[in-house]
């Protein structure tokens, strides 16, 4: 049986006092699925999110790290920093990331490697634009970004490993993918895995959905047959309809 995940990516937002009062009414909902549920503000809270979750069904994952283990980065993190604030998980290859802050395929691949090297679990995320959607060649951009930051490893740190396909154009656009949409894409990331790895791997590994996931759409979405949770933006800012997306499987 796969994982079902459901993953509240809060990106730049939320000062300290907006933290804990969310983390707060993150405390006081009731989880009624058997997804795992994971939440990412930022760096700054992250020791505060896992002292104040630590007894509860979230886990606290980081939003990025470094791939070096320390030095001279002025600004950055590593992957024993974040494990030190108790962090087992981090999201990498964020579309924005890549956008603004020129994150590539071979840099991605150095921060997969160092963050499997530190044992943390990676849910590393990829994604089409709009052109690339447009001109049909969505699936091509997918499997290249796939291959280049992860088919140098090995099967087993796949079990280490979650994706997230998260289109670029429904990404904090109001603009979902369709449940159809979000399901082909899936099903060929399956394929693609299948064909390096075998069916092992292609069938353990969790894909989330990201993009515009909303109370109103995720169950849907959920239900398709390769969707196995979300990467959510905007709504996991706001804890009923975070948990109403949680409690939609
Ligand atoms: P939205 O849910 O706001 O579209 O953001 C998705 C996302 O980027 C999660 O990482």
């Amino acid at each position: 049986m796969r994982k079902q995940i459901v993953a509240g990516n809060w990106k730049m937002n939320n000062d300290l006092a907006q933290t804990e009062s969310l983390l707060t009414a993150l405390k006081a909902q009731t989880k009624t699925s058997n997804a795992e549920v994971m939440v990412a503000p930022t760096y700054t809270n992250l020791f505060q999110a896992y002292q104040a979750l630590k007894e509860s069904d979230v886990e606290v994952i980081a939003q990025n790290m470094h791939f070096a283990e320390n030095g001279a980065y002025t600004g950055e993190i590593s992957a024993s920093m974040l494990k030190s604030v108790g962090v087992k998980t981090v999201i990498l290859g964020h579309s924005e990331r890549r956008e603004y802050f020129g994150e590539t395929d071979a840099i991605l691949a150095k921060k997969v490697d160092a963050a499997l090297a530190n044992d943390l679990r990676t849910i590393f995320c990829f994604g089409e634009v709009l052109a690339d959607r447009k001109s049909g060649n969505h699936e091509a951009v997918v499997e290249s970004q796939i291959k280049n930051a992860l088919f140098h490893l090995e099967a087993s740190p796949f079990k280490n490993i979650v994706l997230a396909y998260e289109p670029v154009w429904a990404i904090g656009t109001g603009e979902t993918a369709s449940p159809e949409q979000a399901q082909d894409m899936h099903a060929f990331i399956r394929k693609t895995l299948n064909d390096k790895y075998g069916a092992d791997v292609a069938n353990s590994v969790s894909i989330l959905y990201g993009g515009s996931v909303k109370p109103n759409n995720a169950q849907e979405i959920f239900g398709k047959p390769d969707v196995d949770g979300g990467l959510i933006g905007g709504a996991a800012l706001n804890a009923d309809d975070f948990f109403a997306i949680v409690n939609a499987f």
